[in-house]
């Protein structure tokens, strides 16, 4: 093994950054060359390829984005692309491949592997939803950013005694909005996994009233429902709620601690993996410990989410 090539994919994620440093400095430390191919597969169908040295990498462990730009590339959804990509990176010498996203960009890693060339993925994705690791690189960032925002909007919503619906994101997940809505206390949490019942959040809402409590905060996932719709069915009931969607604010920002911890592992951890030829697997933790998946069980299916959780923040907020 003496060079191998980093690409950052997908969706954003905090952390992104010091996933790349910690891939580019392991690398480094144990004699490889390393290039970095920017705006994801882009750069491998276009060969928009560069050298990284250290120096290329310093000051970035706590910067949100990625250096190396991302990417969504439909034309590396061809196989004869994937053959052409596999081509020019066995021509260019390079030994080995670490993909840092979610499910699609280790897709595209898998279509590597199918093509001869060895490929590590790192779990990197605010979402949390991939097999074979307990957090994604960014998910803590964004639902620390989530509830920092969450706070916000209770000020005004006791200040109005209002109904605020927070829309979260998470495409096709609700890791999100179920620990950011527990960790934020959420009147109610819409997850897709749990389904959109406007009966028991309204009776939830109730229930609350005649407590007393006369502000709510409605966490949803955009996978279940939209804000906008939740707070149309609502209407319905003759409640009045506002919307925000947080949008594109939860993939943004200085990657928390955990994130930057994540990233340093999970990158090193992926050289280390090709250098012992081991590949076609996701680099992943389970609590302080680094563990391998095959790349084809990190992508079959979606994780489940602990459905108890959901119920404690019922409890907790009821
Ligand atoms: P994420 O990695 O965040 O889930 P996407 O699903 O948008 O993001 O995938 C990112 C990129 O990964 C796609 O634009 C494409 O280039 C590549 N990709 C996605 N799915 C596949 C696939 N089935 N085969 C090969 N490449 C894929
Ligand atoms: O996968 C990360 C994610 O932020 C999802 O939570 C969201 O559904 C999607 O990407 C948004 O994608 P885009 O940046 O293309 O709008």
């Amino acid at each position: 093994m003496n060079r191998i090539l980093v690409l950052t994919s997908g969706g954003d994620a905090p952390g992104m950054n010091a996933a790349v440093r910690a891939v580019v400095r392991r690398a480094l430390y144990a004699g490889l060359e390393v290039w970095g191919a920017r705006r994801g597969y882009w750069g491998l169908v276009n060969w928009d390829v560069l050298p990284m040295d250290a120096s290329s990498v310093a000051d970035i462990v706590h910067r949100g984005g990625t250096i190396l730009h991302t990417g969504r590339c439909e034309p590396f959804l061809q196989p004869d692309v994937q053959t052409r990509v596999a081509e020019r990176l066995r021509r260019e010498g390079v030994d080995g491949v670490v993909v840092i996203g979610g499910d699609g960009s280790l897709r595209g890693a898998l279509a590597l592997e199918a093509r001869g060339v060895p490929a590590v993925g790192v779990p990197g994705t605010i979402d949390n939803d991939l097999h074979g690791t307990e957090r994604t690189i960014g998910f803590d960032s964004a639902i620390n950013t989530v509830v920092q925002a969450i706070d916000k909007i209770r000020d005004t919503a006791t200040a109005h005694e209002r109904t605020f619906v927070v829309e979260v994101m998470g495409r096709h997940a609700g890791f999100i909005a179920l620990h950011a809505g527990l960790a934020d206390g959420a009147e109610s949490i819409i997850l897709p996994e749990v389904g959109f019942d406007a009966n028991s959040v309204v009776e939830r809402l109730r229930r609350g009233r005649e407590r007393g409590k006369l502000y709510s905060i409605i966490v949803v996932a955009e996978g279940a429902a939209s804000g906008y719709d939740v707070a149309r069915r609502l209407a319905e009931f003759g409640i009045e709620a506002r919307v925000t969607v947080l949008g594109h604010v939860q993939r943004g920002g200085s990657p928390s601690a955990y994130d930057r911890w994540l990233a340093a592992r999970l990158g090193a951890a992926a050289v280390d993996a090709l250098v012992a030829g081991r590949h076609r697997v996701m680099v992943g933790v389970r609590g302080e410990t680094v563990v391998e998946t095959p790349l084809e069980e990190v992508v079959a299916g979606r994780p489940a989410i602990d459905r108890s959780i959901w119920e404690l923040a019922q409890v907790l907020s009821s």
